[in-house]
């Protein structure tokens, strides 16, 4: 699928593994925990920088399917601090017409935070600015495999033929279909890896390693993420 978009202006779709969190509260001898809360404050730093420069939509991995196997307490503690932020937050989200999302197994969530995510989520559904998507419990296979078989139950009640199974067949069942693939995705903490994160969509986009650890990723490190991708050129396959 070639897209029209070989220009690098500023990308539409920004993706973040938000990574370092742990290492950060380590160096200072902290808990985990610590590195979480002030990974939050970067969170609000970004989504504001996002507004400033025009992206229109961020995609934040923030839990992955996989996250599940850490320590009891460190999940417990990730989970009380997406219901802080989604406190802290909602107000600056209407204030600046951003929608909030979530792509994930949303159900695997404690029910106190898919209520407040579900609220959240309703109250902002028609704002038009900005969308903020946060990939929790999520999966990139998990979410392909879910994909498969919604077109698989289609065919079996006879309302799709399988013959016409395509690339956007796929893309139409994915958690989110109306949303554009990102053009940039960034990682912080150094690490070359993708961790499952949005196998999928994240086929053409261009990767930004950041060395800093995700609490000491700020507006100055994310925009110059933003400069370097104006740099690149994309090509899609073509020789241009
Ligand atoms: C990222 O930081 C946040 C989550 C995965 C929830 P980490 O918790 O992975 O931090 P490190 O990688 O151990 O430093
Ligand atoms: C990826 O980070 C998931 C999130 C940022 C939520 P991890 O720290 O879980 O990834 P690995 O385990 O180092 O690959
Ligand atoms: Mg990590």
């Amino acid at each position: 699928m070639k897209k029209d978009k070989t220009e690098s202006a500023v990308p539409e779709h920004v993706a973040i593994i938000m990574d370092g969190n742990g290492r950060w509260a380590k160096e200072r001898g902290w808990s985990r925990l610590k590195g979480h809360e002030e990974g939050a404050e970067s969170v609000r730093v970004v989504v504001d920088a996002c507004r400033k420069v025009g992206v229109k939509y961020l995609t934040l991995y923030a839990f992955s399917v996989e996250n599940w196997v850490r320590p009891k307490a460190e999940i417990a503690g990730l989970m009380k601090l997406l219901d802080k932020f989604l406190t802290d937050r909602e107000k600056d989200l209407h204030e600046n017409d951003v929608r909030l999302r979530v792509t994930g197994r949303i159900e695997d969530l404690p029910l106190f935070v898919r209520r407040k995510l579900l609220k959240v989520m309703e109250a902002t559904k028609d704002h038009k600015t900005g969308q903020l998507i946060l990939a929790l419990s999520y999966g990139g296979r998990t979410e392909i495999a879910n994909a498969a078989k919604q077109i698989a139950l289609l065919v079996k009640d006879g309302k799709l033929d399988p013959t016409k199974i395509d690339e956007t067949t796929v893309a139409e069942h994915l958690y989110l279909p109306d949303v554009p693939d990102p053009d940039l995705m960034i990682r912080t903490s150094g690490e070359m890896r993708l961790s499952n994160f949005l196998l999928w969509q994240l086929s053409y986009a261009e990767f930004y390693i950041s060395q800093k650890l995700w609490p000491d990723f700020r507006e100055p490190e994310f925009l110059e993420a933003i400069e370097e991708y104006k740099g690149r050129r994309r090509r899609f396959g073509d020789v241009k």
